[in-house]
């Protein structure tokens, strides 16, 4: 054993320690982000410049024990800055920018409502590991519907008709005119809701076999007076209408989590009119580990084993994975019978854009 320590590089099991404690130091932070986002410390901080506990206790009406030991957390996470003179602390505008812009496409709230909705199952993912199975969609919740929400809400509204769509002008020429759009796995349908306020001589219909998803999805459609132009269906590929062709058919932050991927693609593809396309989203990987060695890959990775590999397999589809890249992407739609794959220009951290057409 001592020969064995002898034989290791001290300052590789130094760094690796620091490593370590700065892993649970980030975990911690994501986790009072969490709480900041939840309870609205972040947004009554934001443009206040600095403050005091007892003020922003006041301010928010929250413990101000709780308050004060929040804002220290959230200091030494680096999140927020600290004054020791005054013993005031102050969320900077460049972080107010990300942290406190809820329907922005620059938000990164919904991040921080995914941390307790994906490590909370954290004992039965390991059980999984063990037994098998895995952790069914609808067991994440409220909290996973919202948080998927509000990771995507921004970006969908704000990007896919203005920027993402123009990429495929034939496409975007058509919606303007008059077309027929169906989001598959349309979670809260924000996609589907989105879309129809920029292109209203359009119809809509979103299907997701999320019971939640689709009553949230109804409600802000109602909401939005958008139920004549928009329509939500829960269930699969059966609750298709049978006398209906797509424009368009949108799969956004869904494929790797079906339960058929290959029979879903294949069932939607005669469903494309003439010309019409299948624009997929999917989370940004590259095909080879070696090229995902980066912080988006390991909390991809996470997300996957937490999330999105583990619902596929409680449904007993395949777990594709959150990191199944475009290699991976185009064998997939290829053997669905699709002839055409394109990887589109469009510039993301986070995000990689496929077309795909007969
Ligand atoms: C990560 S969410 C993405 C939701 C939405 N597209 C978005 O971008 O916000 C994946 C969705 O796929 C849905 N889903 C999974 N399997 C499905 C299937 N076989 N048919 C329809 N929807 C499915 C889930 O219920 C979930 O709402």
């Amino acid at each position: 054993m001592d020969r064995e320590k002898r034989a290791m590089d001290k300052n590789k099991i130094k760094a690796f320690a620091d490593h370590v404690v700065g892993d649970m130091g980030s975990a911690m932070g994501a986790g009072l982000a969490y709480v900041g986002t939840k309870v609205g410390l972040f947004r009554a901080m934001a443009g206040g410049g600095p403050v005091t506990p007892e003020v922003l206790a006041t301010k928010t009406g929250l413990q101000k024990r709780y308050v004060t030991e929040w804002l220290k957390g959230m200091v030494c996470a680096k999140y927020l800055d600290y004054d020791p003179e005054t013993q005031t602390y102050e969320l900077p505008d460049e972080h107010a920018y990300l942290v406190a812009s809820e329907g922005t496409d620059h938000y990164v709230g919904g991040l921080f409502y995914s941390v307790p909705m994906m490590l909370g199952m954290a004992p039965r993912v390991a059980d999984a590991f063990i037994h098998g199975g895995g952790v069914p969609f609808s067991d994440y919740g409220s909290e996973g519907v919202l948080a998927i929400d509000l990771m995507n809400r921004g970006l969908y509204e704000k990007r896919f008709a203005n920027y993402w769509l123009t990429t495929c002008p034939a496409i975007h020429e058509r919606l303007i005119a008059g077309g027929h759009v169906l989001d598959f796995g349309c979670g809260s349908g924000r996609v589907s809701i989105a879309l129809a306020k920029d292109f209203p001589k359009s119809s809509f219909i979103g299907i997701d076999t999320d019971s939640a998803s689709i009553a949230a999805a109804k409600e802000t459609a109602l909401q939005e007076n958008l139920t004549k132009q928009v329509r939500f269906e829960c269930g699969t590929t059966e609750v298709l209408p049978t006398d209906e062709c797509y424009d368009l058919i949108t799969i956004c932050d869904c494929i790797h989590d079906l339960s058929d991927p290959l029979g879903i693609l294949t069932t939607l593809r005669p469903l494309l009119t003439k010309g019409g396309i299948l624009f997929i989203i999917e989370p940004k990987a590259a095909d080879k580990l070696e090229d995902n060695i980066h912080s988006v890959g390991a909390m991809y990775y996470g997300m996957s084993v937490f999330h999105c590999m583990t619902q596929s397999l409680a449904s007993g589809g395949p777990g594709l994975g959150t990191c199944m890249g475009p290699a991976s992407m185009e064998a997939l739609t290829r053997e669905a019978g699709f002839g055409h794959f394109e990887i589109l220009d469009i510039k993301s951290q986070t995000n990689i854009f496929y077309a795909v057409s007969l």
